[in-house]
């Protein structure tokens, strides 16, 4: 019988040849293919931490840093459980076949892949980077890291670089299906957050917005964030997840992501003001709760994604048709990749209704 998995697998194929296909230009109709499709997007001002979560998800440090805007490009993150003891790798969809088991060329490409478009200027590209992670330590999900929200232009950036990016993050979180990962850091006032202004502007009844409060660490002594982490400052309707990552310091240390995972597990366990939260709290949890709600959000849209498709088969059929067979062009060789997934899914997806309890496995 097909399985829920299954489909959320076809699901991230989709979403990985759309990106590919907006490479070339794409056309109308796949944009909205896309959009029909859930993924998380990691949203907040600069150095609030995006990078920093993204990575105690991932179990892994492969993002590029620094000071000023580090991510120009959105970094589409595929992430694939796969079984214990299996080697970890991780691949680019522009540099198909070639497997990276060395994190620190995965950061490298990166850099160098938005250098090749934003051409080393401080400008920002809307045009995405792809990059999917194949390990054990991972739960199943698509992430975006997205440019650092910022109030003031600097030194050889663009005035138009604060409203550019604001643009570009909107494009994303505005969509219904983006599920927003509102980074705010907790050493701030909650109501200067950049994160959750864009998110009440776009969700304002809080439906699909994960707060997630970082630098705990950092607070000053006698303060907590209770009031955050509890719902009163900013209700919403999942709960605030509290994290600490690594410092600035652990980084320059090289402390290894699975310490900083334990350490973080300690500061919540032994913490007088978090520990009867203790296990709602921190990177692991967060990243079961994305996993969890991301899988029942596909479930729930999984009928509306099946007509969808089933509309888009034809779409794509007429396409190509207008493009000729054999396409010799690479946007007609993704556009027919992209057929052939959508014939899979509404195989799949009958197969699984007729597998009964549609939705009801697991
Ligand atoms: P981004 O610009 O939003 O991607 O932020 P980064 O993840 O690059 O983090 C910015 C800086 O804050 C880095 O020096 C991190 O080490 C530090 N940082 C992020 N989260 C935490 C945290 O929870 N605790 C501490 N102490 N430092 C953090
Ligand atoms: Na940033
Ligand atoms: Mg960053």
């Amino acid at each position: 019988m097909a399985t829920m998995e299954g489909l959320i697998r076809l699901v991230n194929a989709l979403q990985k040849a759309c990106t590919k296909l907006g490479d070339f230009g794409g056309d109308a109709s796949l944009p909205t293919l896309w959009d029909s499709l859930p993924s998380v997007a990691v949203v907040g001002g600069q150095s609030s931490g995006k990078s920093s979560v993204l990575e105690s998800i991932v179990g892994r440090d492969f993002l590029p840093r620094g000071s000023g805007i580090v991510t120009r490009r959105p970094l589409v993150l595929q992430l694939y459980k796969t079984e214990q003891g299996e080697q970890e790798y991780a691949e680019f969809l522009h540099l198909p076949n070639k497997r990276f088991t060395d994190f620190s060329l995965v950061r490298k490409e990166i850099q160098d892949e938005t250098d090749k478009i934003t051409g080393k200027s401080k400008q920002i590209s809307p045009v995405p980077i792809q990059l999917s992670i194949y390990s054990p330590n991972v739960v199943n999900l698509t992430m975006i890291d997205l440019p650092g929200l910022t109030k003031v232009a600097v030194e050889g950036q663009p005035e138009s670089i604060v409203q550019d990016i604001e643009n570009l993050v909107r494009s994303y979180v505005e969509k219904p299906n983006c599920i927003i990962l509102a980074i705010t850091p907790a050493n701030q006032d909650i109501a200067t957050s950049d994160a959750i202004r864009l998110a009440r502007e776009v969700d304002p009844a809080g439906e699909r917005t994960f707060g997630v409060l970082t630098k705990l660490d950092l607070m000053d002594r006698g303060t907590n964030a209770l009031e955050v982490l509890e719902g009163r400052s900013y209700r919403l309707q999942q709960p605030w997840v509290g994290v600490v990552n690594r410092s600035q310091a652990d980084i320059n240390r090289n402390v290894d992501m699975m310490d900083a995972r334990r350490r973080e597990r300690e500061f919540f366990a032994s913490s007088p003001d978090y520990g009867h939260l203790a296990s709602k709290m921190g990177s692991e949890y967060l990243a079961k709760l994305l996993s969890r709600h991301l899988e029942s959000v596909i479930k729930a849209r999984i009928p509306a994604i099946a007509s969808f498709i089933g509309r888009s088969i034809d779409g794509l059929e007429s396409e190509l048709d207008h493009l000729g067979r054999p396409v010799a062009i690479d946007a007609g060789a993704q556009l027919y990749t992209i057929l052939e997934l959508c014939r899979a899914f509404d195989r799949t997806f009958k197969e699984h209704l007729e597998g009964g309890r549609p939705g009801g496995d697991r």
